[in-house]
């Protein structure tokens, strides 16, 4: 392999000032959201078109250099991660816009844009992008393709996955895959865009999407409810989903660990809006088409739950700030993760009737081997997704893979998903077999080495060796 025959080929692919290798290459390439170093890559290249990602690849692809594309790079699994001799393809010049079509309720846009940058361009239009989670002011819309994101209105709107009509990639051999299509129904064979959502890079290179998008709700209704059992929060999703005709978008639980360790590491910034002390605290949100009889249905569901005995307290916010504070309780972590830390982070799904016996189970397992383990529990119970924080003192790699090995045994036995919206990358790669039968895993390897015979794309995530 020759380093400087493949930096002429990404000079040329992209021009000299979008090509960085060596100290030129900023930390933030190589660094993750808790500020931790990752691998160094060899060269970072900033691609502004679809051409010019073809050109990278083919280079790539020349001289056997793996290539690992960045969007946001607020992943938690290590997917963005670096190979050290490897290309970073840094999506972030192609964050156009391109088309907006509200007659067919359509955004097309190029992958690194912002999803944030996204949702208001739509809101602008009075269209609503429903995919929203916590890191929307950085994460990239690429980026959530590439990672099938989830967040907080999957009960409603469902995943990314069930928002993408119309896909555009390369793939390793630099070939471009035209499919921007503005159509929902479309059985014309296999569905190709499906294969690229969620490959976390090893497929190919998603560089723009047409989105589906839905009318802007007038009405936003947002609740804190204190509930004393498990299985009245889930009692108490079943009657919101039906009592508020199909306008439930959010159903996130808490329980009274993640509440007290949230409100209190954030007090300063704000007083806990419900005291703590409740098992459970769920965060509950509607959105509508008529805000006034929205409003009034809402309270008046919530009345009837509380005064069911479902919750024991709630709070009703009376204003964007108020629920931007109810929602801040749910989404402001780094201060509280950076408080338990350290610890290891889960995302699992387990249908949500069992959620409390799995918690259960697995906080006994880990309690085995480690005994004074602490949880921090909570999730987006409406579409079964929990995510688990555990904490056991240390952080070396045996005390990884002994809680790693604990938690996902019981994921297994209760027939969940290792990872429910996270993705594989590298942190949970050699678990997958949890969550998939060999035979699974046989044909992904197919398909695998079928789309990328030399291996380039992305190597060392999703998939075990
Ligand atoms: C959340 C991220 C961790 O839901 O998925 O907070
Ligand atoms: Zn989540």
């Amino acid at each position: 392999m020759s380093g400087d025959g493949l930096q002429a080929a990404l000079r040329e692919a992209v021009g000299a000032a979008e090509l960085l290798s060596g100290a030129v290459i900023e930390p933030r390439y190589h660094t993750d959201l808790r500020g931790q170093p990752r691998p160094r890559p060899a060269f970072v290249v900033r691609p502004a078109s679809t051409d010019e990602v073809a050109a990278v690849l083919r280079a790539a692809q020349r001289f056997a250099t793996p290539v690992t594309t960045q969007g946001g790079r607020t992943g938690v699994v290590g997917g963005a991660d670096a190979e050290a001799h490897g290309i970073v393809l840094s999506l972030e010049r192609m964050n156009r816009i391109l088309d907006l079509d509200p007659a067919s309720m359509t955004m097309t846009l190029e992958a690194g844009c912002i999803l944030q940058t996204a949702q208001e361009q739509a809101e602008s239009q009075g269209l609503l992008l429903p995919l929203d989670l916590g890191a929307r002011g950085s994460a990239t819309v690429g980026g959530n393709i590439a990672t099938n994101a989830g967040g907080v209105r999957v009960l409603r709107w469902g995943m990314m996955r069930d928002m993408v009509l119309g896909l555009e990639a390369v793939l390793a051999d630099g070939t471009i895959l035209s499919g921007l299509r503005k159509i929902i129904k479309d059985n014309a064979g296999y569905d190709l865009k499906q294969l690229l959502i969620g490959s976390e890079g090893t497929l190919g290179v998603v560089t723009k999407a047409v989105l589906r998008l839905r009318p802007m709700p007038t009405s936003t209704q947002t609740a804190l409810v204190a509930v004393p059992r498990f299985a009245h929060a889930i009692t108490l999703l079943r009657r919101l989903e039906g009592a508020l005709a199909g306008t439930l978008s959010s159903f996130e639980v808490m329980w009274d660990d993640f509440y007290t360790l949230t409100t209190t590491v954030n007090a300063a910034k704000q007083s806990a809006p419900l005291p703590p002390g409740a098992p459970f605290y769920v965060l509950a949100e509607a959105m509508g088409a008529e805000p006034e009889r929205d409003a009034a249905r809402f309270e008046s569901v919530l009345a009837d739950a509380l005064a069911d005995g479902l919750g024991t307290d709630a709070v009703i916010a009376q204003s964007e700030a108020e629920r931007q504070r109810l929602w801040a309780v749910r989404e402001d972590l780094n201060a509280p993760m950076a408080r338990l830390w350290p610890l290891f982070a889960f995302d699992v799904s387990v249908p949500v009737a069992e959620m409390e016996a799995f918690v259960d189970e697995a906080k006994a397992c880990v309690g085995i081997i480690f005994p004074d383990s602490r949880f921090v529990t909570y999730g987006h119970i409406g579409d079964g997704n929990l995510h688990l924080m555990v904490g056991v003192g240390r952080a070396d790699a045996d005390a990884h893979h002994a809680v790693d090995t604990a938690i996902f045994k019981t994921v297994r036995h209760f027939n969940g998903s290792i990872s429910a919206e996270h993705g594989i990358g590298t942190a949970k790669r050699d678990y997958i077999g949890y969550s998939r039968t060999p035979a699974e895993l046989a044909l992904m390897k197919t398909i695998k080495t079928a789309m990328d015979p030399a291996g380039i794309l992305n190597p060392g995530k999703l998939l075990p060796a």
